[in-house]
């Protein structure tokens, strides 16, 4: 029998929404049909469980008590609230209709029960066929402006998540401009939920923060044009008795690369509403008779073992059903990339000596990052003059790339596509092409300005320039990059009426050229990236299936960073380098090994200038390879448990990834300082099979190392010993092999 099922229980008028272990209620009430948010939770098995309404208590539903209508709304849980007509918490649509005025109320209308579940045109959403996903939709109406909202909820046969969306449709005879359109809103009682998000930096992306909600609003949100490094679309309430593994955590993620926003309001009654989507700040979307707007998904999940359940709900997500690349399933080629290694100080000799050397230790691509175009010796110049520069790469990029490829090494490329150089021909050029305010000079951030790619032309010209570059060599990887954010909101293109769409449109306009470039380019392995991880988000997990974690490629501040990024995204995802030290960002200096562990939990390369780096170094590559070879389908694949943080404990770190069939575990233990005069630490492991026997070796060799067996249930409730390793940043992998697995 099926995990899932959507039903309707005519009598109440309850929609319920099941998945294994999860239940989502939504109740159609009184004669006026408001649509009230019911339940969503643990697994419960009453359908029919409209009480949890509340509408036998005062304040009664209209119906019985019209004189208190506003009491009604005041308090009323609701699935999506509506606007200016009694409810003062926020609102999940807010327009201005065509005579100025602000007042929306949505009632049922009708709904649809479906197989499977439909796509979001022109937006990244989460995927599944007839038998792995079902979908509800429900059309709900305000007949006074001719609005149609229609709510689309879909759930997974093999994962506990609620994925939401919304579509606004504009039935009646004028324009309105939409001003606010929450993907998701949710009411429930505030019981012990405190706020988790990832706030960050540059060089310092989702650092997990936990606070208090107090009442009134808490919020965070980017408006930067991007996901940003700053706030993360994602926030969880947690139990305050939750812990890593057990315990209440609702988790919402927004599967969107834009403007975004995430608030919890805590109302008078001690309810809280939650809510996700598009950032109204600035947005102002004219919908025309007869169009539709549709807003990006967010993702719902429940889980009651903690943060740790949520973590792999959400890594089984992405991985099953959003992640679309060849590569989802594959190792992908160990690289090295010339950024740290050269800067913009390259050319083609340069690149080949890497090549030569990375080819000897086992590396399996070179990528050429920044500096290789128009005259771009530093940053200042030539983003928008996508030609090749020969003095760096004599005779051009096609004998560099063969000649790569004859020392046994795949080629990848850096592109920053939506971006031009005020010193540029293509600025020389088109001027008017640049997001700017007409009148104003732009602000510049790292010397560059924003192409308008709500302009066809200029997406023409992007499309083209990235396209007649990878038809030119054998290309097989691109970093597409993105450094600045967006400022001074105005297109040149754009009526006066939609300015407002303009950071919308925009990231419409990347999902676009990123659609077509994996069309026309289909084992093009693609790594989004902005200036590190400003667009580390779901949506461009629909497009690439690796993405840039961070600038800061020290394996310590890589720690904190990895650890809030994997509590939401698989490791598979998260794009992790080897660099050289004294580290970069930093200046810290940590072993070979270690940074070779931390990235291991990652995508893996290097990152660094192999022809430069010391003998002994070198000498660890090949084996650091070979670990991967070993271990990269289990950390791609398996489930993901973190056992000890850095972040809270100030000493060491620890997470483990367990095989779906739990015969295999490796464990990265990270001891960030040396404690004096402290004896071992035991390390309790997590998601083993209790009854399982299992060899705990070191390295790559199962039958090497420490050799010893215990059952699973030893292992976790009393722990293997982490002895006291001499000097700070250092590290060890364990490998776990069940006896008798073969493996
Ligand atoms: C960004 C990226 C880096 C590198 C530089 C090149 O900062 O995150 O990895 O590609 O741009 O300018």
């Amino acid at each position: 029998m099926s995990d899932m099922n959507i039903s309707y229980d005519e009598k109440t008028r309850i929609f319920k929404l099941d998945t294994a272990r999860t239940s989502y209620l939504i109740g159609i009430v009184d004669d006026e049909g408001f649509i009230g948010h019911v339940y969503y939770g643990k697994i419960i098995s009453d359908s029919s469980a409209s009480y949890l309404m509340r509408t036998g208590e005062a304040p009664f539903v209209p119906s019985q008590n019209s004189r208190d209508r506003s009491s009604f709304f005041d308090a009323f849980p609701m699935e999506f609230p509506s606007c200016n007509t009694g409810d003062y918490r926020e609102s999940a649509i807010e327009l201005l209709d065509a005579r100025g005025h602000n007042g929306v109320e949505i009632v049922y209308q009708a709904h649809r029960i479906l197989k499977g579940k439909p796509g979001l045109s022109g937006l990244p959403a989460t995927f599944g066929g007839e038998t792995e996903c079902m979908t509800l939709e429900i059309d709900g109406m305000d007949k006074v402006l001719g609005l149609k909202v229609t709510l689309r909820y879909s759930i997974f046969e093999d994962v506990d998540v609620v994925a939401r969306s919304v579509s606004v449709k504009n039935m009646s005879e004028e324009s309105f401009f939409l001003t606010r359109l929450m993907s998701a809103s949710i009411d429930m009682d505030q019981e012990d939920y405190r706020l988790l998000t990832l706030h960050g930096s540059w060089a310092r992306e989702r650092h997990m923060e936990s606070r208090e909600i107090g009442c009134g609003k808490t919020s965070v949100g980017s408006t930067r044009g991007e996901s940003s490094h700053q706030e993360h679309p994602f926030m969880a309430l947690v139990s305050e008795t939750a812990a890593q593994e057990r315990g209440s955590v609702y988790g919402f993620h927004f599967i969107y690369s834009g403007n975004f926003i995430a608030q919890v309001e805590r109302t008078q009654f001690d309810s809280l509403r939650v809510q996700m989507g598009i950032h109204p700040k600035n947005f102002c979307y004219q919908v025309k008779p007869g169009e539709v707007f549709q807003a990006p998904e967010v993702i719902l999940t429940y889980s009651d073992e903690g943060l740790g359940g949520m973590s792999r709900t959400l890594h089984d997500l992405y991985r099953n059903h959003l992640i679309r690349s060849p590569y989802k399933d594959k190792k992908r080629p160990i690289l090295i990339n010339n950024w740290e290694a050269t800067y913009f100080n390259f050319n083609t000799e340069k690149l080949l000596d890497i090549a030569r050397e990375a080819r000897k230790a086992g590396i399996e691509m070179l990528v050429m990052d920044d500096g290789w175009f128009g005259r771009r010796n530093d940053d200042n110049t030539s983003l928008g003059d996508w030609k090749v520069n020969e003095e760096k790469l004599k005779g051009g990029l096609k004998p560099l790339v063969d000649q790569v490829n004859r020392i046994g090494l795949k080629f990848g490329i850096w592109f920053e596509p939506e971006m031009v150089s005020p010193d540029s021909d293509l600025y020389r050029t088109h001027p008017d092409w640049a997001i700017a305010i007409p009148g104003r000079t732009p602000c510049r951030s790292r010397n560059q300005f924003v192409l308008d790619l709500t302009r066809r032309e200029v997406l023409e010209y992007v499309y083209n320039s990235v396209a007649e570059v990878l038809h030119s060599a054998n290309i097989e990887y691109v970093k597409w990059d993105m450094n600045r954010q967006l400022t001074d909101l105005g297109s040149l293109y754009l009526g006066r009426e939609n300015q407002g769409e303009l950071s919308h449109r925009y990231v419409l306009a990347v999902y676009e050229l990123q659609e077509r470039l994996i069309k026309e380019f289909p084992d093009l392995l693609l790594e989004n990236c902005s200036g590190g991880g400003a667009r580390f988000d779901p949506g461009m997990l629909y497009y690439s299936p690796q993405i840039w974690c961070s600038d800061d490629t020290d394996a310590i501040e890589r720690l904190v960073i990895q650890e809030g990024t994997a509590l939401i995204y698989p490791l598979s995802a998260i794009g992790a380098h080897v660099s050289d030290c004294p580290n970069h960002t930093v200046g810290r200096s940590t072993p070979f090994s270690t940074r070779g562990n931390v990235a291991l939990a990652g995508t893996f390369g290097y990152e660094l200038d192999i022809t430069k780096i010391s003998e002994e170094d070198k000498a660890q590559i090949p084996e650091q390879v070979a670990l991967y070879h070993r271990y990269n389908d289990l950390v791609r694949e398996g489930d993901y448990y973190r056992i000890a943080s850095y972040r809270q404990n100030h000493f060491y770190d620890c997470w483990a990834v367990v095989s779906k069939d739990k015969k295999e575990a490796l464990v990265t233990f990270v001891q960030v300082l040396r404690r004096p005069n402290h004896h071992s630490r035991m390390i309790k492991l997590k998601g083993l099979n209790p009854e399982m026997r299992y060899k705990v070796c070191e390295g790559t060799n199962p039958d090497e190392g420490v050799g010893c067996v215990y059952y699973g249930d030893t292992l976790m409730n009393a722990g293997i010993p982490m002895e006291e390793m001499w000097g700070d940043c250092q590290s060890r992998l364990i490998f776990l092999a069940a006896e008798g697995s073969g493996v």
